[in-house]
């Protein structure tokens, strides 16, 4: 307790030094140093010491963008099919794209495509689906890119599977193919090819890839300790509804996360299951250990996500989707109907791929990458 007491002082000291600035909506403070503060929701604190600075100073979460439901204007599918466009004719591309998405399953196994998934969720909550999530550098951030926020670094999974294919379409048409539209075509074949062929489904393109990329923006990405009000209102700040959350997170039904993100929650699951994942976590002694998300079907998209529901499941944000009637109900519907489940999944990814997309070229602002973790010279 002496540690709390601690902190409460240390909080009281800063809150002294410290002044709410003219941020953006009200979610970013300055330290005296001139840190920027962003308040990371749902996150453990551990990771995030400056979010908790934040967040005791009573700064309340408001996204910092709200989104109309997306409407995907200026994409179509087939879109590098059309040799009426002769700047964006690529009739390989897609073919190209699942080529190099497939030989990564083939040689690293079948995580690497959850990690094109969860690649293709970042990139459209931060920036829209404009590739930002790839980026190294950028002008005006730096190496501070997304890839170095919080729900990212150390974590993300999948970008030399995005640079092969982005390769393999230059190859075919030279560069006409944007990074934002790769990863889309990616995060859709590993889909299909993790369900076994069940959540197959044609993805609208023509995104241009964008040229800023911030670490700060990842506080627009959901927390495994995410409430479920929480998880509601970011995707509501993205356009997306709170069926489209339920439907989404059914992708826990693949890949593998790390133990700090659960070992608080061992004692609300399954015995037996907790106890495995303490012994693969070494109780708390090794955060960075990382387990299969789902122990019954670990390698395959499927509904079993909402079969594991609450007891099977290692995030607070994955056992709150029973919480509320509605979601519960979704989530009962989605465990009898395996087809249900997928063919909402498949609209919600594509729904979720329209999210922000720049379908203009824009000099200076989008373009057509010509490698896809740097901007254009
Ligand atoms: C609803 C809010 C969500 C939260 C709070 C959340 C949180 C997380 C966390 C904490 C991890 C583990 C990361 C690590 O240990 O480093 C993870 C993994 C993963 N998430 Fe989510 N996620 C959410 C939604 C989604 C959505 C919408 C998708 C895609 C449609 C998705 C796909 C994945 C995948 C595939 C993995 C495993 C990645 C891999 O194995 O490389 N998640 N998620
Ligand atoms: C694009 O054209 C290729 C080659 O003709 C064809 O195999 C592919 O199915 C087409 N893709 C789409 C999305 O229309
Ligand atoms: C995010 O970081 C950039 C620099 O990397 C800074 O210019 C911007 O003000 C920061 N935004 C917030 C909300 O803190
Ligand atoms: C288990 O955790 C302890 C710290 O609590 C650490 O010293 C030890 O190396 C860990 N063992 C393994 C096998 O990771
Ligand atoms: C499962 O869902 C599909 C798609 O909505 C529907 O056509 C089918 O009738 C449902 N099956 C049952 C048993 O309810």
């Amino acid at each position: 307790m002496a540690n709390k007491k601690q902190l409460a002082v240390l909080v009281a000291l800063l809150a002294l030094l410290v002044g709410p600035s003219a941020g953006l909506l009200g979610i970013s403070i300055s330290i005296g140093t001139g840190t920027d503060c962003v308040v990371f929701v749902g996150w453990p604190r551990l990771l995030f010491l400056r979010s908790l600075i934040c967040g005791l100073l009573g700064q309340p979460y408001t996204p910092p963008i709200w989104r109309d439901p997306p409407t995907g204007a200026g994409l179509s599918v087939g879109y590098y099919n059309n040799s009426d466009y002769a700047d964006s004719y690529c009739p390989g591309a897609e073919a190209a794209v699942r080529t190099a998405v497939q030989s990564a399953i083939d040689q690293q196994g079948r995580g690497i495509g959850a990690g094109l998934i969860r690649l293709f969720f970042h990139d459209a909550f931060v920036r829209g689906c404009d590739a930002s999530v790839l980026l190294q550098s950028t002008a005006l951030a730096g190496t501070g890119t997304e890839m170095e926020g919080g729900p990212n670094k150390d974590s993300l999974r999948g970008f030399e599977v995005i640079d092969a294919a982005k390769e393999a379409t230059k190859a075919a048409c030279g560069n006409r193919v944007s990074c934002a539209d790769i990863l889309a075509f990616a995060a859709r074949d590993a889909s299909d090819i993790l369900s076994g062929g069940r959540i197959s489904f044609p993805v609208p393109a023509g995104r241009k890839d964008g040229r800023e990329s911030f670490a700060n923006e990842t506080v627009q990405l959901p927390g495994p300790d995410s409430s479920l009000q929480q998880l509601q209102t970011m995707f509501a700040a993205q356009g997306l509804s709170t069926e489209d959350m339920v439907t989404l997170s059914g992708a826990h039904s693949i890949g593998r996360a790390r133990c700090l993100f659960f070992t608080g929650r061992l004692a609300a699951m399954d015995r037996d299951y907790a106890q495995r994942l303490d012994a693969s976590c070494n109780g708390t002694g090794s955060p960075s250990n990382m387990v299969s998300q789902d122990p019954v079907t670990a390698d395959v998209l499927d509904n079993q996500y909402y079969k594991n529901i609450d007891k099977f499941v290692l995030f607070g944000s994955d056992a709150v989707l029973i919480s509320s009637p509605a979601t519960k109900q979704q989530v009962d519907v989605n465990k009898a109907n395996a087809t249900s489940w997928e063919i909402d999944f498949a609209a919600a990814m594509v729904k979720m791929g329209k999210i922000g997309v720049k379908t203009a070229l824009v000099p200076g602002e989008t373009e057509i990458r010509e490698v896809c973790s740097r901007v254009n010279a």
